[in-house]
């Protein structure tokens, strides 16, 4: 079924700090989509491969995982894993070796939004990128190609910094590329009892109005446990605190337009 031309939502999960909840938001948020039969195509961009080895892709061939984006370039849809729920493109470590092949290449950066623009989605079918912790090629991959940035933030007072940093490097790359990111941060581990935690989040909300999703995810032992089992922690522990934060986490989005073509959406040709 082609369906070119329709809008569908391409999100990143992204920040250049490491542990920060990258992956488990990913993964979680995606659970959440496939619970609401919204069936979203996750993509792993980490050479570390961690969502793909949370759901038991690991070990893709290079040119079965999104490396076959650079080299020897395949369609898209040849790489797709259909899964129940959700569709997936494993990571492979050979993913490591981009940015020394493809770095100077300008081009590279733009063959994941170049490939989304040429798959068959059927439209609102949501897109979810898990990035590497690094801006680089890869990351700059799922940048360019997405419409919404999701920024988890880990609880620790360095975050603050690197999102800091980070927002003044998307601010840079809207005013060359001329397209808008929709932005949000959501606070990941986060730790009720600790004043720390609390003063994080008035201080980010202060700085980024507008930005900071409501919803917290707190740390819980459940949202750890689950990639060991390889599951999601909608079907590890669907009653856990973690399981009701990832479902209020995607309510909270839906609510804000995510899914929602908006004024300024990645025109699909
Ligand atoms: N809210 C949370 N509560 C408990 N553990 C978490 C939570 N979020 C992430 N983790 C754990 O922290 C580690 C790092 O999380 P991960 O999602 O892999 O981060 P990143 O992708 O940003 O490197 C993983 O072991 C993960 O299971
Ligand atoms: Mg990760």
């Amino acid at each position: 079924m082609l369906l070119a031309g329709k809008y569908r939502v391409i999100l990143a999960v992204f920040n250049q700090k490491g542990g920060v909840g990258k992956t488990t938001t990913v993964l979680n948020l995606g659970a959440a989509l496939a619970a609401r039969g919204l069936s979203p195509l996750l993509i792993d961009l980490d050479p570390q491969a961690h969502l793909s080895l949370a759901v038991g892709a690991q070990n893709a061939r290079p040119e079965d995982s999104t490396f076959a984006l650079f080299r020897d370039p395949r369609p898209l849809a040849d790489l797709i894993q259909a899964r129940p729920g959700f569709d997936l493109i494993p990571a492979a470590a050979e993913l490591s070796k981009v940015e020394s092949l493809y770095g100077g290449d300008a081009a590279a950066a733009r063959r994941l939004s170049e490939a989304l623009r040429s798959l068959a989605v059927p439209p609102s079918r949501p897109v979810l990128i898990d990035c590497s912790p690094v801006l680089g090629v890869l990351s700059l991959n799922a940048l360019l190609a997405a419409d919404w940035i999701l920024i988890p933030l880990g609880g620790d007072f360095l975050s603050m910094d690197s999102l800091t940093r980070l927002s003044g490097g998307l601010d840079v790359l809207e005013k060359r590329t001329g397209r808008r990111l929709v932005r949000r941060i959501v606070f990941t581990r986060f730790m009720a009892r600790r004043r720390l935690s609390q003063e994080i989040y008035r201080r980010v909300d202060a700085r980024f109005p507008g930005q900071l999703c409501r919803t917290l995810i707190a740390e819980n032992v459940s949202l750890a446990e689950s990639p060991m089992h390889g599951r999601d922690v909608l079907a590890h522990a669907p009653s856990s605190q973690g399981a009701a934060d990832y479902r209020a986490l995607l309510r909270e989005l839906l609510e804000g337009g995510f899914l929602e073509a908006p004024a300024q959406a990645t025109s699909v040709v």
